[in-house]
Parts: C-alpha cells; sequence; structure tokens
C-alpha cells in the first residue's frame, strides 16, 4: 500500500492538527513507515508531531539557486537531488517528516522546483502512507504542488463560511483536473449534529462528511504545553474521532 492523503482547507480549521492525529492513528495500526509532509510555509507540523527540523526544502532549493554548480559532475541531477532530499528528511520512529518551508519563487525556479516534485513523489514511494500538511487558501492546489495523492481530507468548520470554503475548494479541485482518488469532508470542533440549513450548504460540496471531530480541551493543552499530539492519550476525544476516520478512509479505498 501506498497512500497518499493530502489535507485542505481555511486557516485556522483544524489541517494541522487533524494531519498530526492522523500520523498518531495511522502509526497505531502499524502503517509505516509513514512520511509526514509539512507543505505549509509557516511550518507547525513539526512541534506538533515533537519533530525537530534542520534543513526545509525551500533551503535546499535556494541553494540550488545560487550555487548550481554544487552538484559534482557525472551524477545525473535527479539522482544528486533525490540523496539531497534524503538529507532534509528528518527520521523518527516509524515516522519521517520533510519540511518544504518557504513557497515557490518565481518562473525561474520552476525548473528545480519540478525536479523536487518528481524526487518527493519517487521518495514518497518508498512509504506506506504520506501525509501531507497544506498552507489555508488553495494556491497549492492550483500550483499542484501536493502532485498525485489518493485521498484528499477538506477540514472545515460546521459553519455556514466552513461550507462554502469548502464548496470553492471542490470547484478549483473539479476545475484544474487534479489527480486525486477520493476527496472527503472532516467536520472539526463539530459538537452537535449538522441543522437542516447547514447540511444543505455541505451538500452543494457534493462531498462526503467522512467524521467529525469534536472540541477537545486536551487538544488545546496540548498546544499550549507544545507538547506533541503524537502523545495524546487514546482516550481523547478528538484522537478517538481520527481513529474511526482512518478507518472509514481505508475502508472506502479497500472497497
Ligand atoms: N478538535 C479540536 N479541539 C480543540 N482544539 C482544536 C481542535 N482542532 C484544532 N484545535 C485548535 O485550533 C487551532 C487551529 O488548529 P490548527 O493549527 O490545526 O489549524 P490549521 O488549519 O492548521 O491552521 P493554519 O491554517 O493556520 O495552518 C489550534 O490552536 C488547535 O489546537
Ligand atoms: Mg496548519
Amino acid at each position: 500500500m501506498n497512500l497518499r492523503i493530502a489535507i485542505a482547507g481555511k486557516g485556522g480549521t483544524g489541517k494541522s492538527t487533524f494531519s498530526a492525529l492522523l500520523c498518531r492513528s495511522l502509526l497505531a495500526k502499524g502503517i509505516k513507515p509513514l512520511l509526514a509532509v509539512d507543505a505549509d510555509p509557516n511550518s507547525c507540523l513539526p512541534e506538533k508531531l515533537g519533530v525537530e527540523v534542520e534543513q526545509t526544502i525551500g533551503d535546499l532549493r535556494e541553494e540550488l539557486r545560487q550555487e548550481p554548480e554544487k552538484k559534482p559532475a557525472g551524477i545525473p541531477k535527479g539522482e544528486w537531488m533525490e540523496g539531497m532530499i534524503n538529507r532534509a528528511i528528518t527520521e523518527s520512529t516509524g515516522m519521517d517528516m520533510v519540511v518544504m518551508g518557504r513557497q515557490e519563487g518565481p518562473d525561474c525556479y520552476c525548473f528545480i522546483n519540478n525536479l523536487l516534485r518528481q524526487c518527493l513523489e519517487q521518495i514518497g514511494k518508498q512509504y506506506k502512507a504520506v501525509v501531507i500538511d497544506n498552507e489555508a487558501g488553495l494556491e497549492h492546489l492550483s500550483r499542484r504542488s501536493n502532485g498525485s495523492v489518493e485521498v484528499l481530507v477538506v477540514v472545515a468548520h460546521p459553519t455556514i463560511t466552513g461550507a462554502r470554503t469548502a464548496v470553492r475548494i471542490m470547484e478549483l479541485v473539479n476545475s484544474l483536473h487534479l489527480d486525486i482518488g477520493d476527496c472527503f469532508l472532516v467536520l472539526n470542533e463539530s459538537d452537535t449534529q449538522l441543522d437542516a440549513d447547514l447540511a444543505i450548504e455541505f451538500a452543494r460540496t457534493g462531498l462526503d462528511i467522512i467524521g467529525s471531530i469534536p472540541t477537545d480541551p486536551l487538544i488545546r493543552d496540548f498546544e499550549l504545553k507544545a507538547q506533541s499530539l503524537m502523545t495524546v492519550p487514546a482516550g481523547s476525544k478528538a484522537a478517538m474521532a481520527v481513529d474511526e476516520i482512518l478507518q472509514k478512509i481505508l475502508e472506502r479505498r479497500n472497497a
């Protein structure tokens, strides 16, 4: 199995929290090795996963751009880059992590960016699962920076704005013909049944609501204490909800 799951959604909806809890659930299920990709330039996934990262892919890109002659002669560029990316991957138990870092630059970066993307896709194949935490907004979708993914999870708050943003995300996904297997919706900080009006708004996304994550004071506690979400107790309401969501994703993929 090589399961690439990308997470998208509006700012502050809980994308990184969900990504971190999803990594926790995947490992708890023994789905490893696992690669966590932080694709948000204002990276925060490493803290949520308790991993310290020294080099980002953005640093690497900048180095390559400024010193293209760094590559030793005789080694194909792609191969050399794969080696470099491997060094930018931080290893921890059962899970590796890579941080994309700074935004992609102007057009002159295009060649390097394409090569980087191809190398990352190649590296991702060594893992049982890849979880990609994206920045808020829709640019990463139009930049196609996630490459092909089996699952896209849109995280939204159970509000009218949440529903409308999810609709916009899906309009963009459909208009770009992105290479995505299944798209699901996850409602975060969702503590009651959706009322009829909200349910209608969310139905406009055309997405299945694969699960809801309740507000969990433990999550905020962990955040305040900068503690890794990998260590939230199995009884945490949010962690249990994400366990269930993962289970459903796996069932849908196998169906
Ligand atoms: N289910 C939950 N219960 C309690 N608090 C939560 C829950 N989900 C997220 N939070 C809190 O909400 C805040 C935003 O979450 P998070 O950083 O995961 O969102 P995000 O979508 O990644 O934000 P950004 O767009 O800035 O990257 C954090 O303080 C987080 O601890
Ligand atoms: Mg985030």
